[in-house]
């Protein structure tokens, strides 16, 4: 199977072999490379929506793993008994359903030994969300897909020390990492932001979200001669 980069890296992220769980699998590509390629006992392509859930079980017959890769419909980690994964992958979503999963059934998200966690926007306010409720990033990638960046984090149940929000909304293990993609992530950042500013002033150039965000821009600008980069 091709997997995608993004896909790929997601999979890089996870501790393998474990009991794994892919929640929103949609098509179920990662269970049925991970029952493939690895020596996980126990996978489960999970979906909210029927579709998806047939897609998998399509794809899952298609490549004869039924044995090995159950498909269950439900919404996030209700589909699982509590210590029946070690490790759960929530792709492919935006970051406010990532935590509305969490916060749904956040016992059992607290008794995981990882979370590889992507989310499609928002990843600033999903870090802060992980560090407020007793999870620690312990690993961070960035994949480029022709012009998208994707971000992926993977957590651990635990405490994180944060002494600077700005770096923890940009990703301090992406930092620590000197990842190959953060200047591409710096100057994207930048343009994003530098958008906002502009729409907004054209119709209310008082607003204090533009020096909100002018000074989000200086601090990336040191941040990045603090890196070379
Ligand atoms: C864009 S697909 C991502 C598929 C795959 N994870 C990936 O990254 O390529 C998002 C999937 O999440 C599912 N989904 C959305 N909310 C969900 C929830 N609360 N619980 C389980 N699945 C959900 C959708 O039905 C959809 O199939």
């Amino acid at each position: 199977m091709n997997l995608s980069p993004r896909l790929k890296k997601v999979i890089e992220l996870l501790d393998l072999p474990a009991n794994t769980a892919d929640i929103g699998t949609d098509h179920a590509y990662v269970p049925i490379y991970l029952a493939s390629n690895t020596d996980c006992s126990k996978l489960i392509a999970s979906d909210y929506n029927k579709q998806p859930c047939q897609a998998a079980l399509k794809h899952i017959h298609q490549a004869g793993l039924e044995d090995r890769v159950e498909v269950r419909q439900g919404s996030g980690l209700s589909v699982l008994d509590q210590n029946e994964v070690s490790q759960v992958i929530i792709a492919g979503m935006g970051s406010r359903t990532i935590i509305n999963i969490l916060e749904d059934d956040y016992n059992l998200a607290q008794g995981l030994e990882k979370l590889v966690l992507q989310p499609m926007a928002g990843a600033g306010s999903l870090r802060k969300w992980l560090a407020n409720n007793n999870f620690k990033i312990v690993d961070e990638a960035l994949v480029r897909e022709d012009d998208r960046l994707y971000q992926i984090i993977a957590a651990r149940p635990g405490n994180m020390k944060i002494n600077n929000e700005f770096i923890l909304e940009l990703g301090p293990k992406l930092l620590e990492n000197r990842t190959s993609l953060l200047n591409y992530y710096f100057n994207e950042l930048e343009k994003k932001w530098q958008e906002v500013i502009d729409k907004i002033s054209e119709n209310d150039a008082e607003n204090p979200k533009i020096n909100y965000l002018k000074t989000k821009i200086r601090n990336l600008a040191e941040l990045r001669s603090e890196l070379k980069i």
